[in-house]
């Protein structure tokens, strides 16, 4: 596939012209108080590009899954406001995303100022699966920037969204690559084309069900597989063992199976944790034990154990085999790292992909915030990806439509 550039279009001249955005502005908030601004910080260039060569920037982007009409919880508003802060351009926020509020603030933007609309996902136009409905939806998006728009897609993060702010623009508008895309998708490419092996695969997560197509896919590429979190449950359960009330997802225990049989055959080798950290309840407070992976139910908590973490030996193990690998892709927390308790697993982890001499990349909203949260910077990791869903569909080999449509 080949792009039109940010470059190209920024060469074409953009001063007066109204560029539509869309950008990844997904962040966790707490409150109306933004947790982890990784997203904001990357969508940032782009915009900054755009606004200092003059141009007049609309930009688009989606906060949660509302169910197609407002609700204050899923506003733009907090991740507005750290972008604001953080710009060095003036930026405002519309009351809505294609009503009144838009229509009057995008005619009074000036050159080099941005305005973004409120929550595409608050129109549920945005996110149906008729055509003209998306198509309508985009065409309201469209009027917004005049008779001589464009539209640049930086949000890597929803490429695998075939919805309207997304694909449906990129068909009514001049086209081009955001920078942040771009380079998403460089990195991502080393993960399946010429990858350095060997190539470790370190898989969390609560739901095994999540990942089933991109372990699917990793069966034969990665050297290892390496998996924690949630779905280790169904891993254990799969071999037999009993995981008393850890999450588990029984319906998968025989794709898992097959999975097992088949990944000796294809060079790619699991490993499972062997002890895992027990906790009475699920809470921060929980009382808690390591146990042999295989002696959940052996734990002082019985039947009613919840396994929350993977164990130490465990983690060493993990981190021995980062440390030997030349490539790493991690997706999904070990265990339940917002609980200080249960987060030595993902700091495990995390310190192992700072220490390696591998090509690292830290995929999903999840894990970025994971790392963040417990306090490494983002440049002791190779690349720390936006992308949730999207580096995982990528890795799947699925047909990615905010690619494709922006594909000449
Ligand atoms: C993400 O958080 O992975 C992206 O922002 C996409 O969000 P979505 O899964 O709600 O489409």
């Amino acid at each position: 596939m080949t792009f039109h550039t940010l470059n190209e279009l920024i060469a074409d001249g953009v001063r007066g012209r109204y560029v539509l955005v869309r950008s990844d502005l997904n962040v966790p908030l707490d409150g109306s108080t933004v947790t982890d601004d990784g997203r904001i910080k990357a969508s940032l260039p782009v915009l900054a590009k755009l606004t200092d060569a003059g141009a007049r920037v609309l930009v688009t982007a989606h906060l949660g899954r509302p169910k197609g009409a407002p609700e204050e919880k899923y506003s733009l508003k907090p991740a507005a406001a750290r972008l604001a802060e953080l710009a060095g351009f003036k930026v405002s926020l519309a009351g809505d995303t294609v009503g009144e509020s838009a229509k009057e603030l995008s005619a009074a933007l000036q050159d080099g100022e941005a305005l973004v609309l409120e929550n595409v996902r608050f129109d549920a136009r945005e996110t149906s699966k008729a055509d003209a409905e998306r198509g309508a939806f985009a065409d309201e998006l469209v009027a917004l920037t005049g008779g001589n728009g464009a539209f640049v897609d930086d949000a890597f993060g929803a490429v695998h969204r075939k919805h309207a702010s997304v694909y449906d623009v990129a068909t009514r508008l001049p086209s081009y690559q955001g920078d942040l895309v771009r380079t998403e998708v460089e990195v991502l490419r080393k993960l399946t084309t010429d990858t350095q092996r060997p190539y470790v695969v370190v898989l969390g997560g609560s739901k095994v069900s999540d990942k089933l197509a991109v372990i699917d896919n990793l069966l034969g590429k990665a050297d290892t597989i390496l998996v924690g979190g949630g779905m280790l449950f169904t891993f254990l359960a799969a071999a037999g063992h009993k995981v008393a009330a850890s999450l588990l997802e029984e319906d998968q225990i025989p794709v898992v199976q097959d999975y097992l049989k088949r990944a000796a055959d294809a060079g790619t080798e699991f490993v499972v944790p062997t002890d895992v950290v027990v906790a009475g309840k699920f809470a921060a407070d929980a009382e808690h034990e390591t146990v042999a992976a295989d002696a959940i139910e052996s734990s002082s908590f019985g039947p009613q154990g919840i396994g929350l973490d993977i164990g130490p030996v465990s983690a060493a193990a993990f981190a021995e085999r980062i440390k030997g690998a030349k490539t790493v892709f991690w997706n999904g927390p070990m265990g339940v790292f917002e609980f200080a308790a249960f987060a030595a697993g993902t700091r495990a982890i995390a310190q192992a992909l700072t220490e390696t001499d591998a090509f690292t990349v830290v995929g999903g909203g999840d894990s970025a915030a994971a790392v963040r949260t417990l306090g490494f910077a983002d440049d002791r990791f190779g690349h720390i990806s936006t992308g949730g869903g999207a580096s995982l569909e990528y890795l799947e080999g699925k047909e990615l439509p905010g690619l494709s449509v922006l594909d000449r």
